[in-house]
C-alpha cells in the first residue's frame, strides 16, 4: 500500500520545506515587464504564471504583495509578458532583486529593450516571445472564510505578440527550441523543456 504524508496546510505541512512549489512544477515564468506612471521601467519574474484562455488570449500572474509590476499595471493598465530562456535565466533572475521601483531592472541585468508597438511597456530583446497585453481584471485574492489575502491576481489580454521566426518550424510554433526556463521547487530549482522529452497523446475523442 502507499503511504502518504497527509497535512493541512493550515496546521503546517511538517516537512524541511514547503513542497507546494515543487509538486506544481515546473511552472513557466510570466517574465513581466511595466512602466510607472513616470515612466520608470520594470521587469521581474512570476511562476504563479499562466496562460488562462485561448480566444481572446488571457495571461495571468500572481504576486505575493503589492510588488512594483502590480502597482504599475494598476495605474496604467498595460504589461508586456516576454519568454524567459536559457539564454538569458541569469538575467531573469537578476531581474527579480529587491530594488527601489526607480531602479530599472533591464539595466540592473544588462538587458536591451525593445519598443512595444501597442502598449507602452518595453519588450526584453533576445527573448524571442513577447505578449503587449493589456489589463483585463486585478483581483485581491481570498481565503475560504472570504479574508482577504495580501496576494494579487493580476489577468491581461495579449492585444500583440512577437514571436521570433526562427522559432517556427513550417509555420508550427517549437515550443523547445527556445530553450524555456520553468520553475521547480526550493530556492533554486529550474527545468528546462528540450526537444527529446516530448511525446502525443491525442484526446479520445479528436
Ligand atoms: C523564477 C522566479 C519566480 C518568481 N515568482 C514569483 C511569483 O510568482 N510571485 C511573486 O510575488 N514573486 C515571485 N518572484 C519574486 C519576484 O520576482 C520579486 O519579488 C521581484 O522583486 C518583484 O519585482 P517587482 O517589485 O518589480 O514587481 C519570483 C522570482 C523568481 C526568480
Amino acid at each position: 500500500m502507499t503511504e502518504y504524508h497527509f497535512y493541512e496546510p493550515a496546521d503546517g505541512h511538517r516537512l524541511p520545506h514547503d513542497p507546494l512549489n515543487a509538486i506544481i512544477a515546473p511552472r513557466p515564468i510570466g517574465w513581466i515587464s511595466t512602466v510607472a506612471p513616470n515612466g520608470a521601467r520594470n521587469l521581474a519574474p512570476y511562476s504563479f504564471f499562466n496562460l488562462i484562455n485561448y480566444r481572446p488570449p488571457l495571461i495571468a500572474f500572481s504576486s505575493s504583495g503589492w510588488k512594483d509590476s502590480v502597482a504599475n499595471v494598476k495605474a496604467t493598465g498595460e504589461f508586456v509578458w516576454n519568454l524567459a530562456t536559457m539564454a538569458q535565466a541569469d538575467q531573469m533572475n537578476m531581474s527579480s532583486a529587491s530594488v527601489a521601483a526607480d531602479i530599472d531592472e533591464f539595466d540592473l541585468a544588462g538587458l536591451d529593450a525593445l519598443p512595444s508597438l501597442r502598449v507602452k511597456p518595453d519588450r526584453v530583446a533576445g527573448s524571442p516571445v513577447q505578449f503587449e497585453c493589456r489589463l483585463t481584471q486585478l483581483i485581491q485574492l481570498e481565503n475560504k472564510e472570504g479574508g482577504e489575502l495580501d496576494q494579487w491576481l493580476v489577468i491581461g489580454e495579449a492585444i500583440g505578440i512577437h514571436i521570433d521566426t526562427s522559432m517556427l518550424e513550417n509555420g508550427i510554433y517549437m515550443t523547445a527550441r527556445p530553450r524555456p526556463v520553468t520553475r521547480g521547487g526550493g530556492p533554486a530549482d529550474y527545468f528546462e523543456i528540450t526537444q527529446d522529452r516530448l511525446f502525443k497523446m491525442k484526446r479520445p475523442d479528436d
